[in-house]
């Protein structure tokens, strides 16, 4: 989605702008609702926003991003300024007075479209043990595999550790603790060059691991991160706890697409339930994918959670004493499921 993205409500200034963005050889990418919203924040060049819009974004809590316009029709009132502040919108539009600069916004973003970012997943256990950190392993190695460069972050300072599961705990390198961050960006090639990875010709899988009892990331660190590994293009997987801590909710709110994983019986689509309720609330849309689909059927599982299902694999029994002996790598039905959740990834 490289297209300015427009939610506006009245029709008049919508069509005004259309107007504009015609001229400067765009098209503009339009809606109303919250999902729009999401999907245009991470990837459109500009957002525009009319009072309603920008008062939902300050609403969904939306991390802040350059090219935020707010369009007003005539004067712009008061409490457009305050919002501006508010979501940290670059400048509020008045048309038709602002006509001239705005045609030249919508050419600037049609010669330089954004380059091409990474996709960001979140992927989170609806049940404790689920297999959501061996799963999100499985999707950044699965990356590698077909030559992508991955960044797998993991945002979970009680499991243990993601270096565990991809043999990676004697590596030399940087874990979460000792990555002691900057404001502002951070080049990909700073986190390629400290911290541990995994290559495959020229791709690489860079991990971000934590290590046990150390202190959560805090969200600003574990967001500088991950815009890092996007900005590069790189396929950034970010391993989760179950009980989303502020760490968790920012990057929920920077994540392309986040899974549940659910493994099928009944207690794990219970616990589930009270994590699906709590994303839905943030106006996340989770996937859901089935581990083990032996006892109950997937259908019912998404049919009880109301969300889509997105894959199922299977037990693998060999896998605890492969991820022991530090030789995990995803087979069979794991990554096919790991394979079906990134082309998803890449639809987004
Ligand atoms: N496909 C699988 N086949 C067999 N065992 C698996 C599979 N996936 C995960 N496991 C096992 O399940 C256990 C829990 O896996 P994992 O740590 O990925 O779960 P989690 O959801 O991240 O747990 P936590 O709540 O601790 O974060 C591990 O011991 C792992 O070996
Ligand atoms: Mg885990």
């Amino acid at each position: 989605m490289t297209r300015p993205t427009a939610l506006l409500h009245d029709d008049a200034l919508l069509d005004q702008t259309r107007r504009l963005a015609a001229a400067a050889g765009t098209e503009l990418d339009e809606g109303t609702d919250q999902s729009t919203l999401r999907a245009a924040w991470h990837r459109a060049p500009l957002v525009l926003l009319d009072r309603v819009a920008a008062d939902s974004c300050a609403g969904a809590a939306l991390p802040r991003r350059p090219g935020v316009l707010l369009v007003a029709a005539g004067t712009p009132p008061a409490c457009l300024w305050q919002l501006a502040v508010a979501i940290g919108a670059e400048r509020v539009v008045s048309l038709p007075a602002d006509e001239t600069w705005l045609a030249g916004a919508f050419a600037d973003a049609t010669e330089a479209p954004a380059r091409a970012v990474g996709r960001v997943l979140a992927v989170i256990g609806g049940r404790g043990g689920a297999g959501a950190s061996v799963f999100a392993a499985a999707v950044a190695l699965s990356a590698l595999d077909s030559r992508a460069n991955a960044l797998l972050v993991d945002c979970d300072p009680t499991g243990g550790g993601l270096d565990l599961l991809l043999g990676a705990e004697t590596d030399p390198g940087l874990r979460w603790p000792d990555l002691h961050l900057r404001a502002g960006r951070v080049p990909i090639t700073s986190l390629h060059a400290s911290l541990p990875g995994r290559s495959k010709g020229t791709a690489r899988l860079t991990l971000l691991s934590a290590t046990p009892d150390a202190p959560t990331p805090s969200p600003t660190a574990a967001l500088s991160v991950v815009d890092s590994g996007r900005r590069a293009g790189e396929t950034v997987i970010c391993d989760l706890p179950r009980t989303p801590d502020p760490t968790a909710t920012a990057v929920l709110a920077h994540a392309d697409l986040t899974v549940v994983i659910v493994p099928a019986d009944l207690r794990a689509t219970a616990a589930a339930r009270n994590l699906i309720a709590s994303l839905t609330a943030q106006g996340i849309t989770p996937a859901l994918v089935v581990r083990d689909p032996t006892h109950l059927r997937p259908t019912d599982i998404a049919a009880a959670l109301s969300l889509s299902l997105l894959t199922t694999y299977r037990h693998d029994p060999r896998l605890p004493t492969r991820i022991d002996e530090g030789t995990f790598r995803p087979r069979r039905s794991l990554a096919r499921a790991a394979k079906t959740v990134l082309h998803a990834l890449e639809k987004t």
